[in-house]
């Protein structure tokens, strides 16, 4: 089967990174917009019998790239795929993975169902908001974890009396790897979340007085849990400077404004998604295209990605 990459236009440069590594078949689609709204997306040639990677994140406007991700899909099935795997670096929606109050959805379960009316082979993600996702999807979901990377990418500037922070319960795994790859202590703050833009944290378990934070999360969406959990260290004590790093840089309504006005030393994300604009100048963006290289060729020549995956 040949590999072929379909690039969505989520993540056209990175694609591009990808398939420089790779040197894979390309079919890259025509995505136009009708009109009256309506997506409309084509692919150059025949896909017949191809092991075909769709590449395309959902974030925002997370509808429009779900929904030009499933034209895709099923172009490329339409087309002939022989299997067809969609590798969404940042999987929106994914936060909502179970119901937190009576008549709620659950999105991510939705979200795992359309993929499946599409025919979907398999799926690759990286570090998602919850391990559980793959608990929502049928066919087979591989997590990637970007912590190395972003692990790596902190190194050069990381003080030696610092300490791995995860800003609430649910970093605490991902702290662990971040910690363990660094050789460095580790706090956990305990957070509330008020509403979607605001959040509060309520304790900090652990020693941070006068040692610099290295926050980590999942993904930096408005920054309010970057900006509380800053907030509660610095009244436990801790150094007036802080790294921070994250999966997914989605810095949407106050984020750009939240984090400039933090005493940050070195911001480090990856590019799963389009750099946002207006970020601190000590944000730097660091690639996941050499780990979603390498995860596609293992992929196609049916080899374990096991070291590339963080389990819960
Ligand atoms: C939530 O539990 C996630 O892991 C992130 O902490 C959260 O989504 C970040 O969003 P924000 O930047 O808006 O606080």
């Amino acid at each position: 089967m040949e590999l072929t990459l379909v690039i969505g236009s989520a993540n056209q440069r990175l694609g591009d990174a990808v398939a420089l590594i790779l040197e894979p078949d390309r079919a890259d689609p025509v995505v136009e917009r009708f009109p009256d709204g309506e997506l409309h997306v084509t692919l150059p040639h025949s896909l017949r019998g191809n092991d075909v990677y769709v590449l395309q994140s959902t974030g925002p406007p997370v509808d429009q790239q779900l929904m030009e991700l499933l034209l895709l899909v099923d172009a490329c099935r339409r087309g002939g795929a022989g299997r067809i795997t969609t590798v969404i670096p940042y999987f929106g929606y994914a936060r909502q993975d179970r119901r937190r109050a009576p008549g709620e959805a659950i999105a991510a379960r939705v979200v795992a169902d359309l993929l499946r009316a599409v025919r979907v082979d398999r799926v690759l993600v990286v570090d998602p908001h919850t391990p559980g996702l793959e608990a929502v999807f049928e066919m087979p979901l591989d997590a990637l974890s970007a912590v190395p990377v972003l692990a790596a990418g902190l190194r050069p500037t990381l003080p030696t009396d610092a300490v791995v922070v995860a800003p609430d319960l649910g970093a605490v795994k991902r702290a662990e790897s971040y910690a363990a790859l660094l050789g460095l202590p580790m706090v956990i703050v305990r957070k509330r979340r008020i509403s979607g833009t605001s959040v509060r944290a309520e304790e900090v378990v652990g020693a941070i007085d006068g040692r610099v934070p290295v926050i980590i999360d999942d993904m930096i969406s408005t920054g309010a849990t970057v900006c509380a959990a800053m907030q509660a260290l610095l009244e436990h004590g801790a150094r007036a400077s802080v790294l921070v790093a994250a999966t997914h840089g989605l810095f949407v309504g106050p984020a750009p404004q939240r984090l400039r006005e933090l005493p940050i030393e070195h911001l480090v994300v990856t590019d799963s998604l389009p750099s946002a604009v207006g970020l601190p100048p000590s944000a730097e963006v660091v690639s996941i295209d050499r780990l979603l290289a390498d995860a596609i060729r293992r992929l196609h020549d049916d080899q374990p990605l096991d070291d590339l995956v963080l389990f819960a």
